[in-house]
């Protein structure tokens, strides 16, 4: 299948995966979960913007670093740049923060409350340079805005 064709059935999927849910821990963890199985990646998981700092979310993959300060590493910087950022090789990031040294390449997307402001990142790391694309940041920005809501006012 192309990843367009992915993406496509992955949206719909989490769209009825969350719908009626408001446990905001339950529906990080079994979007992380869908994510990553259904594109392999080698890390899919979330940090919560919590007291000033990034804290590890809900995730799949590798043991992960628990927080992230405003601008460090890949998930800081597009926390204060409030915008996605695709690293097609995280060597050439200045800051990356390699919590595997498996990993070649990440996007990062914030997911943002209704004021538009980031309340946590959707962290996704490949085991392979140059993975992430328009497509990717396409399909996992509304991934993203679509738990938003229940990521922003859900219970923790
Ligand atoms: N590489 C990230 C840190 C989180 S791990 O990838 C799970 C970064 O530079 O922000």
């Amino acid at each position: 299948m192309e990843k367009t064709e992915k993406y496509e059935l992955l949206v719909a999927q989490v769209k009825s995966l969350i719908e009626g849910e408001d446990n905001a821990v339950g529906v990080m963890a079994n979007v992380a979960a869908l994510i990553h199985s259904t594109m392999n990646f080698w890390w899919t998981g979330f940090y919560i913007v919590r007291n000033d700092e990034l804290q590890l979310g809900p995730f799949q993959g590798p043991v992960a670093c628990y927080r992230i300060g405003l601008g460090k590493g890949v998930c800081g910087t597009a926390w204060q740049r409030n915008e996605t950022i695709v690293v097609p090789d995280v060597e050439q990031f200045p800051g990356h923060i390699a919590c595997s040294s498996e990993s070649r390449s990440e996007i990062v997307v914030p997911i943002r409350d209704s004021r538009g402001e980031p309340c946590a990142v959707l962290d996704i790391d490949s085991r392979e340079l140059n993975t992430f694309d328009d497509t990717d940041s396409h399909y996992l920005e509304q991934i993203a805005a679509a738990i938003a809501p229940t990521i922003a006012n859900g219970r923790a």
